[in-house]
């Protein structure tokens, strides 16, 4: 047992591993579920505001289950990758109508539940009810890779299926929340992606890739090809007030369900909406500096077009998909998600309102 890799692993955890996180004070798997689909492709430290608000204002599945779609994306605003909060929210309506809002403890249920993968089912329930489940996260693979020198990438289902092998033969018997929460702590801390720190890892003497010196090679990084680009023309309709214009997207496809502005393909497509809805000529329209945002399958370029019109924002604010916006708002029943290259854009705006057309 002395030398196995879990106990060097969980040796090295009491030492040095995080157990003062928020998401490890109640261990309930409500919380650890919010916890898990959070840090989901995103860094502690960015998490842990989002979190600690988040549960502040739905502290059970039933008040998540019971809020609006528009409040739980308004809570995500920034945090990217908005579909897990479209998940989050709709897998909570589940838990409330088919497990009588009581979380549940099996992997396969847990697994059903919507955004929750193999890895994350894991996660939820070795750190909620202390099941031995092995996870394999993106720290989890770096970790294996370089422990056996396993070479291609960890994305291919090939390899992917030979690391899950070698995650559930290692995986202990006995303290299966602390060897889960260390291998996620080895791999952010000292198994990192850039300039791992082998000198000072436990695993060192038995790792493959240390031992080969390929430790800088390895994991193989991802088959690069050039992201394509979209272009787009954005309406930054603003009224005497200073509010903008936002719609509301579709639920599906990118930042579904979030508040943007109306968008266009081409310059005759806006000028007709400018006409029909503004009664303006896009020759009003003042250009701002373009905005590029990259999705892990495109890149956006944004051409926002200031547009100012005479119409006084109406006292409710809301017009079916559109709603006039005053950022920031503090306004209580205005909560809605934005995405954060379109809050950096109203931001813009605002500041240009006052440094320049005021
Ligand atoms: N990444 C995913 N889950 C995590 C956790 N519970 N603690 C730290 N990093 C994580």
């Amino acid at each position: 047992m002395q030398n196995t890799f879990s106990h060097k692993v969980l040796t090295w955890f009491h030492q040095h591993g995080r157990k003062h996180l928020p998401w490890q004070r109640n261990r309930n798997a409500y919380n650890i579920w919010v916890a898990e689909i959070m840090l989901q492709q995103t860094r502690v430290e960015t998490v842990i505001p989002y979190y600690e608000e988040f549960m502040y204002r739905f502290p059970d599945v039933r008040q998540l289950a019971a809020a609006s779609t528009d409040e739980v994306l308004h809570h995500w605003t920034g945090l990217g990758y908005y579909a897990r909060a479209r998940n989050l929210h709709q897998a909570a309506r589940h838990i409330c109508t088919r497990h009588a809002g009581k979380f549940p403890a099996t992997f396969n249920e847990v697994l059903a539940l919507p955004g929750v993968g193999r890895s994350t089912a894991a996660a939820i329930l070795a750190f909620s009810f202390q099941q031995p489940h092995a996870i394999l996260d993106g720290n989890v693979k770096r970790i294996l890779t370089r422990y056996f020198a396993i070479a291609g990438w960890p994305g291919d289902s090939r390899v992917e299926a030979q690391l899950w092998q070698h995650a559930e033969a290692l995986l202990p018997t006995a303290q299966v929340a602390a060897y889960t929460q260390a291998m996620m702590d080895l791999g952010a801390t000292i198994c990192t992606p850039a300039n791992p720190g082998c000198l000072i890892c436990p695993l060192n003497t038995n790792c493959t890739a240390y031992r080969q010196r390929r430790q800088h090679q390895l994991p193989t990084p991802k088959p690069t090809r050039r992201l394509p680009q979209r272009e787009v023309l954005v309406a930054l309709v603003q009224n005497r007030d200073a509010a903008v214009w936002l719609e509301k997207r579709p639920p599906a496809g990118i930042w579904g369900g979030l508040y943007s502005f109306p968008e266009f393909t081409d310059a005759s497509g806006m000028e007709k909406w400018l006409q029909k809805t503004w009664q303006i000529n896009f020759s009003k329209a003042t250009a701002l500096p373009a905005v590029t945002h990259t999705f892990s399958h495109f890149r956006l370029r944004m051409y926002p077009q200031l547009i100012q019109v005479n119409k006084k924002p109406n006292g409710i604010m809301e017009h079916g998909i559109g709603v006039w916006y005053k950022y920031p708002i503090q306004k209580p029943g205005q909560k809605i998600g934005l995405a954060a290259p379109i809050k950096n854009i109203l931001q813009q705006v605002t500041q240009h309102k006052k440094g320049i057309l005021a």
